[in-house]
């Protein structure tokens, strides 16, 4: 595989492999020296026109663990047409010796778009395309969901576990990619999200769905529960119409202590983040010791070294 764009792209056996060497990159982590020389001299270019805090930064502590050079690029407030500025800037990257390009954009398409445009011969690593993919978020969480319900997770899928996501369904690349990804690997679906944030075409995702939180808590034996942020950025045109007040939100599909204690002892809890505390998760829900959200960050680094390595590393890490 060249590129990393949509989790659906990815076969058991191709996720698996990514899974067991971020547990191998993992391990390095813990060691007194953290630096591999493995990628050295290589370029690895992070091109965001959308906001991001954790994937940047870990993305780029990704590249930089493995010693290769980054050149960040933050595109946002670009003024020209999304077409035109996404080739002229591949082309730049392309002179600029770029071996991956890890972007972040508005658009759904278009880590596809610069990936098969014919302007760069490097790697596309998507880290969020619109509402469509993001595919190293799926992959982290998936570590995170192994390491914590799988017993020795080498080599090893979800098999017969069930996850629960919770919320902004319609607007969620994480979602998206979560389904098809967790599908992959043999655990059950099931989406919690009013009506009016469930997509359209739904009934052909491999997934339930329900509508209220508490339906889901009782209807299911969920082992993680992953909620979602309220995208209220990407809530355009249709106004607020989406539910009607961010108090009803909370009472039907918000994380609180008290659903918290109904879940079956093992759950975990994770976000994705950047977190809205009190719209959908509690305080209470989002630092207990059941939240595993911050450990999610720390696995993405090494999610993303491995992303990173398999792509980049030579022929034989490339297949
Ligand atoms: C997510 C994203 O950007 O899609 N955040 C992330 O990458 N950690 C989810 C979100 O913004 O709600």
């Amino acid at each position: 595989m060249r590129h990393l764009l949509s989790t659906q792209d990815l076969s058991r056996d191709d996720a698996i492999l990514i899974l067991d060497t971020a547990g191998q990159m993992a391990a390095t982590q813990e060691r007194e020296v953290r630096k591999l020389p493995t990628l050295r001299g290589k370029t690895v270019v992070n091109l965001f026109f959308e906001d991001s805090t954790r994937t940047r930064i870990s993305f780029e502590a990704a590249a930089k663990r493995l010693s290769a050079d980054v050149i960040n690029f933050s595109a946002k407030g670009s003024s020209v047409s999304k077409g035109e500025s996404l080739k002229d800037t591949a082309l730049t990257l392309q002179a600029m010796g770029a071996d991956a390009v890890v972007v972040r954009h508005w658009a759904s398409g278009a880590a596809y778009q610069l990936a098969h445009g014919g302007w760069l011969h490097g790697s596309v690593l998507n880290a969020g395309d619109g509402t469509h993919q993001h595919p190293t978020q799926a992959l982290l969480d998936a570590f995170t969901m192994r390491r914590h319900l799988v017993g020795s997770p080498e080599g090893a899928g979800l098999d017969g576990l069930t996850v629960a996501i919770v919320g902004d369904v319609l607007h969620s690349r994480v979602a998206r990619s979560n389904v098809q990804l967790l599908h992959t690997l043999g655990a059950k679906v099931v989406l919690v999200a009013p009506p009016t944030l469930v997509p359209v075409g739904i009934a052909r995702w491999p997934c339930d769905v329900v509508h209220t939180l508490d339906e889901a808590i009782e209807g299911y034996d969920i082992d993680a529960l992953m909620m979602l942020r309220v995208q209220r950025e990407r809530m355009t045109g249709g106004g607020s119409a989406f539910f009607p007040s961010p108090e009803e939100y909370t009472r039907l599909f918000g994380l609180d202590g008290d659903r918290l204690g109904r879940l079956p002892e093992h759950a975990i809890v994770m976000h994705p983040g950047p977190m809205n505390r009190g719209l959908e998760i509690s305080a209470e829900a989002a630092d207990s010791p059941r939240s595993v959200i911050v450990e999610q960050v720390g696995n993405g680094v090494a999610v993303r070294m491995a992303a990173l390595y398999l792509l980049l590393a030579g022929e034989e890490g490339a297949q």
